[in-house]
C-alpha cells in the first residue's frame, strides 16, 4: 500500500466501512454474498491496517470494532425510552377468536367489519432493544423489568447482523429503538453443546438458555466466539419517520438493513391468523432456530393506540402459542448406545409421551457426569425435550416424585456392542476399538442420511443385514454392491433390490457440502460444511489448507479447524476417501456464483489425460456447474479440449481439427 496522506486515508476508511458494512449485510442478513471471502478479507485486512497507522479515525462503529473492549465488572442499567411490554397468550383456536371478538367490541365494530392483522412467529430468543441516533448504533440492553433494562451495547456488536450503521436506502430516522429477539440457531447450540460436553461443560438446556447465557458474558470476546444471530420484530419509538403500520415498520427495518423475517405476513381476519399459526406449527421443524408460537398484532398503529395498553401488554397483540417442546415423563430404564465416534451414550427409555406434536420413547442423557449433575436414576420422573430434528434430551429429573424403588445408574466397564474394554476421554466413555460393530452401524447410517448422501431405502434395518451377511465394511463398500448380492439377502425382491442399487448409483455424484456432511468429521455439521465446501471449492483444496488457513475461514474457530486439520491427516480418513474415489464417488465442486450466463456457458470440453488437481469427473462436474458442457469425443463442434499428462488420441484430433487445445493450470 502506498502512504496515504491523512486526508486520502480518511476518506478511504470510511469508503472500506461502507463496503465492509455492505458486504456483511449480503452475508449475515441476506444469506447471499456478493464477493468471494477472500475479497472481503482483504477490505477487512486494510481497514485494520490503515486504523492501526491512524486510529485517530477509530469509531465505536467500525466494523473492526464488533469484539473489543476490555472484560466488564457488570452491565450498566440502561433505561428503555419506551417500555419494552410482555404478551398476553392464547392457547386455542377458541382463545384467539375470543381476543378478536374483544378487540371489535372495544372498537365498536359490528359483525361484518374484520380486523387486519400482522402475523409473525414469536422468536424463541432473548428481547433486545437496540436504539440508534442519525442512523449509528448507540447501544443495546436487555428487556429487564421491561422499563430499565442491562447495557449488553458491547456483546450485542458481536452479533454481525446487527448493523451498526442504518443502510442508507430511505430516509432514516433521527432516533430509533428497534426491537427484536436474539437467538442462537441449531446448529450452532449443536456444535456448541458438543464442544462443552468434550470439555467436561455441562450443555445448555435450549437455545434460549445458550442465548442469553452468552450475551450476559461479561467479557465481550466470549460472547463473540457464540454465533448470535437476530431476527427484528418492532419498534419502540421512532422519530423523524413515519410508520403507519406493523408491515410498514418491518419493511422500513428491512430497507435499513435489519434481519426481518420472510414468514411475516398480513392478514384480513382472525381465521386467516389461525390457519397461519397452523401453518407455522406444522413446518416449525424445518427452520434452524425456535419458534414457540405466533404472535398476531392489529396492523395499523392508528388502531393500535386507540386500543392502548394493560399494565402489563398490550390490548392489540397476542401470542399464540405452538404445543410445548417439553413434557414430563417417566424413564423405564437407562440403555446405552455406542455412536459413531465411540462414545458411549446413556439413553433413557421412557413411557411414550406427546413432545411438540410427535411421541417420543427415548431421549438422551449425554454422559454419566451429566448423569451424575442432574440426579437421574432408573424409575425418575423428568422433563424431556425436542428441538428441531435433534435427538431429545432428559433435561432435568423431578426428585420430588420418587417412591423408593428408583435404581442408580452406572456406566458399564465394557462396549455393551464389541465387548472391548471402555476408555475414558474427558467426560465420555469411549470404546476404542475400530472395528465395534455399532459404531460402524452409526457411520454407515450417518453416511447414509437426510443431510448426507441421502440414500433412499437404506434403513437401519438394512444396513445392519448388509454388514451381518459380510457384504460391506464402509462407506465405500456401499458403491460395490449389486443387485444380485442384495438379492441373496433375506427381504429383497428383484426389483427392490434394483430400486437400492440405483439409488446408490445416482448419489455417486455428490455436492461437496453434504459429503464433507457425511464424512463425520467432529464439530462439522451441515452449515459448517457448506462454509468449508464454498471457501476451499475442492476437496484437494480442502484436504491441503493449513492449521491456520482453516483459522481464517469465516464463522470457523480454532477448535473446529483443529478439528478439520486432524481429521484430513489422519491416515484412515485418507485411506477412506480414496478408497470412495476409487468406487467412483465425486464430490461437485463448489462453485459460488451460480452465475446466470459465464464464458463458460454453452460451450464445449473434452478431458483428454491425466489431470494433477481433479479427477476426470470432478473436472467435468465443474465444468457443467458453470454452465459448459462436457463430452467424451472431439468433433468440429468441441470448443476446448484440456489435455492432461500423457494426452491420447484425442489431443492429436484436436490439433488436427483445430480446437483450441488448453493444460489443466488455464
Ligand atoms: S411483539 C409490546 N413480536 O415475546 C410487546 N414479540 O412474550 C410486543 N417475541 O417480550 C412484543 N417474537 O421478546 C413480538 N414477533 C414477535 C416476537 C416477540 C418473540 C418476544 C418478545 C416479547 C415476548 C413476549
Amino acid at each position: 500500500m502506498s502512504r496515504l496522506d491523512k486526508e486520502q486515508a480518511r476518506s478511504r476508511i470510511e469508503e472500506l466501512r461502507r463496503q465492509i458494512h455492505y458486504h456483511d449485510y449480503r452475508y449475515y442478513v441476506l444469506n447471499d454474498p456478493e464477493i468471494p471471502d477472500a475479497e472481503y478479507d482483504r477490505l477487512f485486512r486494510e481497514l485494520v491496517e490503515l486504523e492501526r497507522a491512524f486510529p485517530e479515525f477509530v469509531t465505536p462503529d467500525s466494523p473492526t470494532q464488533r469484539v473489543g473492549g476490555e472484560p466488564q465488572e457488570q452491565f450498566r442499567k440502561i433505561r428503555h425510552r419506551s417500555p419494552m411490554l410482555s404478551l398476553d397468550n392464547a392457547f386455542s383456536e377458541g382463545e384467539l377468536r375470543e381476543f378478536d371478538r374483544r378487540l371489535r367490541r372495544f372498537l365498536g365494530l359490528s359483525s361484518g367489519d374484520s380486523i387486519e392483522y400482522a402475523v409473525e412467529p414469536k422468536f424463541d430468543g432473548v428481547s433486545a432493544n437496540l436504539y440508534y441516533e442519525n442512523g449509528r448504533f448507540q447501544w443495546g440492553a436487555t428487556r429487564g423489568d421491561g422499563r430499565v433494562g442491562e447495557d449488553i451495547t458491547l456483546n450485542l456488536k458481536t452479533v454481525k447482523s446487527i448493523p451498526l450503521n442504518l443502510l442508507p436506502q430511505s430516509p432514516i430516522p433521527d432516533r430509533i429503538e428497534v426491537r427484536g429477539e436474539v437467538y442462537m440457531e441449531l446448529s450452532e447450540f449443536r456444535r456448541l453443546n458438543a464442544q462443552r460436553l468434550q470439555e467436561g461443560l455441562s450443555p445448555f438446556a435450549n437455545p434460549r438458555n445458550a442465548a442469553a447465557g452468552s450475551l450476559r458474558q461479561l467479557d465481550p470476546r466470549e460472547t463473540a466466539q457464540r454465533r448470535l444471530n437476530i431476527w427484528v420484530w418492532g419498534v419502540g419509538i421512532a422519530e423523524g419517520v413515519t410508520i403507519r403500520s406493523q408491515v410498514e415498520a418491518l419493511q422500513k427495518l428491512r430497507a435499513w438493513g435489519f434481519r426481518v423475517s420472510p414468514l411475516a405476513r398480513v392478514v384480513s381476519s382472525i381465521e386467516e391468523a389461525i390457519a397461519y399459526h397452523h401453518e407455522l406449527e406444522r413446518q416449525r421443524e424445518a427452520f434452524d432456530y425456535e419458534m414457540d408460537g405466533v404472535v398476531v398484532k392489529v396492523n395499523t398503529f392508528e388502531l393500535q393506540e386507540k386500543l392502548g395498553w394493560t399494565a402489563r401488554a398490550p390490548r392489540w397483540a397476542i401470542a399464540y402459542k405452538f404445543k410445548p417442546s417439553e413434557a414430563l415423563t417417566r424413564i423405564k430404564k437407562i440403555v446405552v448406545n455406542v455412536g459413531r465416534t465411540g462414545i458411549l451414550n446413556p439413553v433413557a427409555v421412557l413411557d411414550p409421551v406427546e413432545v411438540g406434536g410427535v411421541t417420543i420413547s427415548r431421549a438422551t442423557l449425554h454422559n454419566e457426569d451429566e448423569i451424575r449433575r442432574k440426579d437421574v436414576r432408573e424409575g425418575d420422573w423428568v422433563w424431556v425435550r425436542r428441538a428441531g430434528d435433534v435427538i431429545p434430551e432428559v433435561i432435568r429429573s423431578v426428585p420430588e416424585r420418587r417412591t423408593g424403588t428408583e435404581r442408580v445408574f452406572v456406566m458399564p466397564e465394557r462396549c455393551p456392542s464389541c465387548g472391548h474394554d471402555v476408555i475414558r476421554q474427558g467426560a465420555h466413555h469411549v470404546c476404542p476399538y475400530p472395528g465395534c460393530p455399532a459404531k460402524i452401524q452409526e457411520i454407515l447410517a450417518y453416511f447414509v442420511s437426510r443431510n448426507a448422501f441421502n440414500i433412499e431405502g437404506l434403513g437401519d434395518q438394512n444396513i445392519r443385514k448388509l454388514l451381518e451377511a459380510g457384504l460391506i465394511r464402509d462407506p465405500a463398500d456401499l458403491f460395490t454392491l449389486t443387485p444380485e448380492k442384495l438379492q441373496a439377502l433375506e427381504g429383497f425382491a428383484e426389483k427392490s433390490a434394483q430400486n437400492l442399487i440405483r439409488a446408490i448409483d445416482r448419489a455417486r455424484t455428490i455436492p461437496l457440502a453434504r459429503f464433507l456432511y457425511a464424512l463425520g468429521i467432529p464439530q462439522v455439521g451441515a452449515k459448517t460444511a457448506q462454509v468449508l465446501a464454498r471457501v476451499a471449492g475442492t476437496l484437494d483444496r480442502l484436504m491441503t489448507m493449513t492449521r491456520e488457513e482453516l483459522e481464517q475461514i469465516r464463522d470457523i474457530g480454532p477448535v473446529t479447524a483443529r478439528s478439520i486439520y486432524e481429521f484430513f491427516h489422519d491416515p484412515a480418513q485418507r485411506a477412506l476417501i480414496e478408497k470412495l474415489r476409487a468406487v467412483g464417488v465425486t464430490p461437485l465442486p463448489e462453485v459460488t456464483e451460480p452465475a446466470a450466463a459465464t464464458p463458460w456457458t454453452g460451450k464445449t470440453f473434452v478431458f483428454t489425460g491425466e489431470l494433477e488437481r481433479f479427477t476426470r469427473r470432478e473436472a467435468q462436474a465443474w465444468v457443467e456447474r458453470l454452465g459448459g458442457r462436457a463430452v467424451s469425443s472431439v468433433s468440429r463442434r468441441t470448443d476446448y479440449v484440456v489435455v492432461g499428462k500423457n494426452p491420447g488420441s484425442k489431443a492429436r484430433r484436436a490439433r488436427d481439427l483445430g480446437v483450441t487445445i488448453m493444460d489443466e493450470e488455464t
